[in-house]
């Protein structure tokens, strides 16, 4: 991180100025430091939406937009998505280094002994309606967390913070597979010691006491890649208000809530659930056409659902992993799934329209994720649930580095008041 440079700003009006030194990381744009612009200048910066600014320093994840380029500590996500498993990408998240054969193992069974849920926890669930959203259910389940580990937890002990993330990523699963079996009256599963996490995962979503479960490897390893390459994407909007109410000293049960609800949102992480509507909408290849001319169309609130990236200007690296793999799933469990063909059809249909390439629109991580979920029998009000799981090891990765860092402050942004001037008050009979 250097500052040896630094931007001169003068304000005319005042002749006041502001010498702001320019911070630069590994890689990436330098930055301006603008910590002291209002002390020497009077003035805020306004950026709406964060288009030009950086919230904060981070080792985690480092993402280059116009190339479409996405590392992990440092590592490409082509070879982690070909290499890893998404545990040992939780351990490299957490700690910032791969770990040695003994380190995951020690990873591994931490994680595997803290995948239960407190029995209490699952009372919880009966006062939800049965069609509650599963996001509603695992936002407030994973806030409730806070009600049982609460007074354990000092924010500003290593070790505490630690065993949160372990507890956070272990029983992130067992509560989302309780959401899915309570929306459709199946008995809760305990988790199985003796599988590995995202067959464990599996196991708790679809045995019924009925009759054995045979799981697919097919769909381990694919769940697996797609929990990969949704682990971490570095100052998103759910990242950012992890780290906003973070920054509070909140704990990190009720951190990673918050994260879960800004995730939710359509523009966010609810574009699977919203793709997937999309596509069953547009129905057959044929209809594609008309759907690009409505998401074109600015007196239409209709937008192509899994295209367009704040950061990414080109391909997302995660959406052409995942668009590969989305033949392969398809291939090896025999589905022949007409929504393939109509997102293949969106895509060349969009890529080769000037309204998208002009705005360098792509297709994003969340416009194939779906097909495969589909595959998978996953239902696809649980999309977001699954994006959920895999972004929990990125959330408290970011949420401990914040805490590690010397000097942090309460995140306070400013505005630009456009309200009443200084009025005075009229009572009621003179209004
Ligand atoms: N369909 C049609 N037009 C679009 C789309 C889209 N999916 N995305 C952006 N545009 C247009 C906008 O209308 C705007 O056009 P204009 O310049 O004529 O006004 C221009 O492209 C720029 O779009 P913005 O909304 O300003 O871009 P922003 O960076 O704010 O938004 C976002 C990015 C929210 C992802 C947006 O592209 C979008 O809504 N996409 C669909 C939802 C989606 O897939 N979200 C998942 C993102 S990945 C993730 O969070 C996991």
């Amino acid at each position: 991180m250097s500052d040896s440079k630094i931007v001169k700003l003068v304000d005319e009006s005042t002749s006041r100025s502001s010498e702001l030194p320019l911070l630069s990381g590994t890689l990436g744009p330098a930055c301006i430091d603008i910590g002291t612009l209002y002390k020497d200048t009077g003035h805020f910066t306004y950026d709406p939406g964060y288009g030009s600014t950086a919230s904060t320093k981070s080792a985690i994840t480092y993402i280059d937009g116009d190339e479409g380029v996405l590392l992990y500590r440092g590592y490409p996500i082509e070879q982690l998505a070909e290499k890893s498993s998404f545990l040992e990408v939780a351990y490299l998240l957490l700690n910032g280094e791969l770990p040695k054969k003994e380190e995951f193992s020690a990873f591994e069974h931490q994680i595997t002994h803290h995948t239960m849920m407190h029995e209490s926890l699952k009372d919880f669930f009966k006062g939800f309606h049965h069609d509650a959203h599963p996001m509603a259910m695992l936002a407030a389940s994973v806030a409730s967390l806070s009600a049982f580990y609460h007074d354990d937890i000092d924010v500003d002990n290593a070790e505490d913070r630690k065993l949160a993330a372990i507890r956070l990523i272990a029983k992130m699963p067992t509560i989302a597979a309780a959401c899915f079996r309570y929306s459709i009256g199946w008995p809760f599963r305990y988790p199985r010691n003796n599988l590995e996490y995202v067959d464990r995962f599996l196991h708790m979503m679809f045995e019924v006491p009925s009759e054995p479960l045979e799981l697919s490897p097919v769909a381990a390893k694919a769940l697996d890649l797609l929990f990969i390459l949704h682990a971490d994407h570095e100052q998103n909007a759910s990242t950012s208000t992890v780290r906003l109410v973070g920054s509070t000293g909140a704990n990190p049960y009720a951190s990673i809530a918050a994260g879960i609800t800004a995730l939710w949102g359509p523009a966010h992480g609810g574009a699977n659930e919203a793709v997937l509507k999309m596509l069953e909408e547009i129905g057959s290849a044929d209809k594609v056409e008309t759907a690009v001319k409505r998401a074109k169309d600015k007196n239409d609130n209709f937008r192509l659902m899994g295209f367009g990236h704040r950061v990414y200007k080109n391909f997302d690296p995660r959406a052409k992993i995942i668009r590969e793999m989305t033949h392969k799933v398809l291939n090896e469990l025999g589905i022949n799934d007409p929504l393939l063909d109509v997102a293949m059809k969106l895509e060349e249909a969009a890529l080769k329209d000037d309204y998208f390439v002009e705005r360098k629109l792509y297709p994003n991580v969340d416009f194939y994720s779906g097909i495969i979920y589909k595959a998978l029998n996953i239902p696809t009000e649980m999309f977001t649930v699954m994006f959920a799981i895999a972004r929990t090891a990125g959330w408290i990765a970011h949420w401990i580095e914040q805490h590690e860092t010397p000097g942090a402050r309460i995140g306070r942004p400013r505005q630009i008041y456009t309200g009443a001037d200084v009025r005075n008050y009229m009572p009621v009979d003179k209004r």
